[in-house]
């Protein structure tokens, strides 16, 4: 099979088109006849030699992909060869085919195309599960969302609209008409306004892409009962 494939870190010339061995299914993995994969910030970060696969995982970039099942390993249920998958993946995306855990392979639904869900996965279990599982976002709650022109940021905009939540956002100025048609209501450009002044003690959840250098600023946002998920 044909795949991007890297043999030093650097800027984007060290990405190579070469022959590599087909990915034959293990036991519980989904061998996927891969139609689209994406660009992440871990992407870029693993080009660079800055974020390295977990060990085990594929050489090969990649960390999702929307595809057709080509084989199914041993013991998979579920699923059927010709299905219409998305999979969010340890590596291997950047890739013809890739084999990956069932766990991790998701059904399309009918309206979703195969070019559109290959950029879905990264993003819609990270913000599921921190604004959601761990944070609990409630209809009727105010949602603070760091770099909402982001790949994270955009989907976190989206899935707190449509739990009834409000959104406030954190981009730079020029991106700040996209945060708002995608359903944020309160706008912050962070290289200017200060997010904890103007949300002080009002965000009931935060998600953040900052860390440590926006910790006491969130805390100072933050809703009494407020949940910060970084
Ligand atoms: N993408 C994924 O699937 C994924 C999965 C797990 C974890 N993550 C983590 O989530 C974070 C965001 O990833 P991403 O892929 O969404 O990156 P991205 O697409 O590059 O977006 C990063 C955003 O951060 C914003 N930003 C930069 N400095 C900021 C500041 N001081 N305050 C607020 N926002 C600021 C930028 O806004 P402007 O461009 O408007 O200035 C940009 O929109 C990273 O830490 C990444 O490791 C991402």
């Amino acid at each position: 099979m044909r795949a991007i494939t890297i043999t030093e870190f650097g800027d984007p010339a060290v990405l190579q088109l070469t022959e590599q061995p087909d990915p034959s299914p293990g036991s519980g993995e989904v061998l996927i006849d891969v139609a689209s994969t994406s660009v992440n910030r871990a992407d870029l970060m693993q080009r660079q030699g800055r974020y390295p696969p977990p060990p085990g995982a594929s050489e090969i970039l990649g960390l999702e992909c929307a595809g057709t099942v080509a084989e199914l390993g041993d013991g998979v249920t579920g699923f059927a060869v010709g299905d219409e998958v998305c999979a969010l993946l340890a590596g291997g995306g950047y890739a013809e085919r890739v084999a990956a855990p069932a766990g991790q392979v998701m059904p399309l639904p009918p309206e979703v195309d195969l070019v559109t869900a290959g950029g879905v996965p990264e993003v819609a279990c990270t913000v599921w599960s921190t604004v959601v599982r761990h944070a609990g976002l409630a209809a009727g709650e105010l949602l603070l969302v760091h770099g909402g022109s982001g790949g994270i940021g955009t989907h976190a905009i989206q899935v707190g609209r449509a739990l009834g939540a409000q959104v406030a956002t954190t981009a730079s100025a020029q991106r700040l008409a996209r945060c708002a048609e995608l359903g944020a209501e309160v706008l912050i450009d962070y290289h200017d306004q200060d997010f904890a002044e103007q949300l002080a003690g009002r965000a009931d959840v935060i998600l953040d892409n900052m860390g440590a250098k926006y910790l006491a600023r969130n805390l100072a946002a933050l809703a009494p009962d407020g949940r910060l998920v970084v």
